[in-house]
């Protein structure tokens, strides 16, 4: 790679959404390191804020990254936040044309997809930067720092819990378009391919075999209680459900971002018409399209004898991780508020280290800016640095197909 220290490291954002709007924040508060210099998105509502935010013309909107090729405007990198099913050959499209990428996960939807962006990122000498953001984040590095200090001896299992939920999950996973395998990946390796690749980081060890078991589904007709009926705003037992669609987005108004008023709707007509008619109103255990599995753990055994089960949990109450290392001499326990450290040896007082501060924190308590902050540095100094090229991230996602089989 050639060192571009002297100059700005010019980049289009591509899929203008929430991921990337994010990182772009990196990108606004250094402007002497980077510029955005073109949007792309189909839908042009993305575009008005950031245009503006970052001055640009007309010219510098494209509705397709095809345009933007097409255009001709010379640039240096990319930033795909585009929906999944999108990721492959964008990202390949990118590299082929000498852009680095920085990538949401997950990378690819099938192994031989993840292959060939590695394949590509190698060929072109192109950085890929996949977005894993648990790498960055000052809890799970705290986490990897304490499992590596020689007083706690070799670690001998981890076991790792992802909670996916209640609302996460009726929205998204249930009720919304990540319901369908066949539309999409498994709801597995949606939620846990990081996790997965956190466990990997934390053990730094190679995977021996790979379980997997998937348990049975949740949201299904059988599953029903008698009185419930077709849709929330219809249900006698709705105040009842902790799936309420009524609750979630009437009285709470959760989840409702990606709802549009029509023209001369009020919110509560729009939310009520969604209840009515759209698929978010719908019993979870009425949607009959809906083939995802919602339990499911996998379990690693590593070269070293280490045992690692990752275990996705949706439909819980709590939505945070949760991480036990059993180590020679002592237990580290966290649940991304404290890790509490009990050690086996009695004469040695437990400790807990806080990190509530990190929930007060945007941008992942600030791991999306770091990893913007790396993939701009790896580009102007041309030297890698940046923890997650695609290189690494490749055996986690192997491991989530692996466990679908
Ligand atoms: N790293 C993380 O922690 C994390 C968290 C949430 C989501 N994600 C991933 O981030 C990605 C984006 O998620 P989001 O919530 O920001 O989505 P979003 O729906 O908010 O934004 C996606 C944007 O992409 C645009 N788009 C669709 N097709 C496009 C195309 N062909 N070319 C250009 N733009 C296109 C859409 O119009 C939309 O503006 C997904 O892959 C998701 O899995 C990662």
């Amino acid at each position: 790679m050639h060192d571009m220290s002297d100059r700005k490291v010019r980049i289009a954002a591509v899929g203008l959404g929430n991921r990337t709007c994010k990182y772009l924040s990196y990108v606004s508060e250094h402007r002497d390191m980077a510029e955005v210099v073109a949007l792309v998105d189909p839908d042009a509502s993305r575009m008005h804020g950031l245009r503006a935010g970052f001055s640009l013309s007309e010219d510098r909107c494209f509705s397709s990254l095809d345009d933007l090729v097409a255009s001709g405007l010379e640039l240096d990198a990319c930033i795909i936040g585009t929906p999944d099913i999108f990721h492959h050959e964008l990202t390949l499209q990118a590299l082929h044309n000498g852009w680095h990428v920085l990538l949401e996960k997950p990378m690819g939807q099938t192994e031989s997809q993840c292959r060939d962006i590695v394949q590509a990122s190698i060929e072109t000498g192109k950085i890929v930067t996949v977005c894993y953001v648990l790498r960055y984040h000052p809890y799970f590095n705290k986490l990897k720092q304490l499992s590596e200090d020689p007083k706690m001896g070799r670690i001998l299992s981890v076991r790792h819990i992802e909670r996916v939920g209640r609302d996460r999950t009726a929205h998204t996973f249930v009720r919304g378009p990540w319901n369908m395998k066949e539309m999409n990946t498994t709801v597995f390796f949606t939620k846990c391919c990081h996790d997965v690749d956190f466990v990997l980081w934390l053990t730094g060890d190679d995977v021996d075999s790979v379980k997997s078991y998937m348990g049975e589904r949740i949201f299904t007709e059988g599953n029903a209680p008698e009185q419930a009926a077709k849709r929330c705003i219809d249900c006698e037992i709705e105040r009842k459900c902790p799936y309420s669609a009524v609750d979630l987005y009437l009285r709470r108004k959760d989840w409702i971002k990606g709802f549009t008023c029509q023209p001369g709707e009020t919110q509560e007509e729009m939310l009520t018409r969604m209840l009515k008619d759209s698929r978010y109103g719908r019993c979870v255990y009425d949607c009959p399209e809906n083939d995802v599995i919602d339990r499911q753990s996998m379990i690693l055994e590593l070269k070293s004898g280490i045992r690692a089960e990752i275990i996705m949990e949706c439909g819980t109450d709590e939505k945070d991780r949760m991480t036990v290392i059993e180590c020679e001499n002592a237990t580290i326990s966290g649940d991304e508020s404290y890790i509490d450290i009990t050690y086996r040896n009695p004469s040695e007082n437990p400790e807990r280290h806080d990190f509530l501060w990190t929930r007060k924190q945007d941008f992942h308590a600030g791991a999306d800016l770091i990893i913007v902050k790396e993939f701009i540095d790896s580009i102007r100094e041309g030297h890698l640095r940046t923890r997650t090229p695609a290189q690494t991230s490749l055996s986690s996602h192997i491991l989530c197909f692996q466990a679908e089989n």
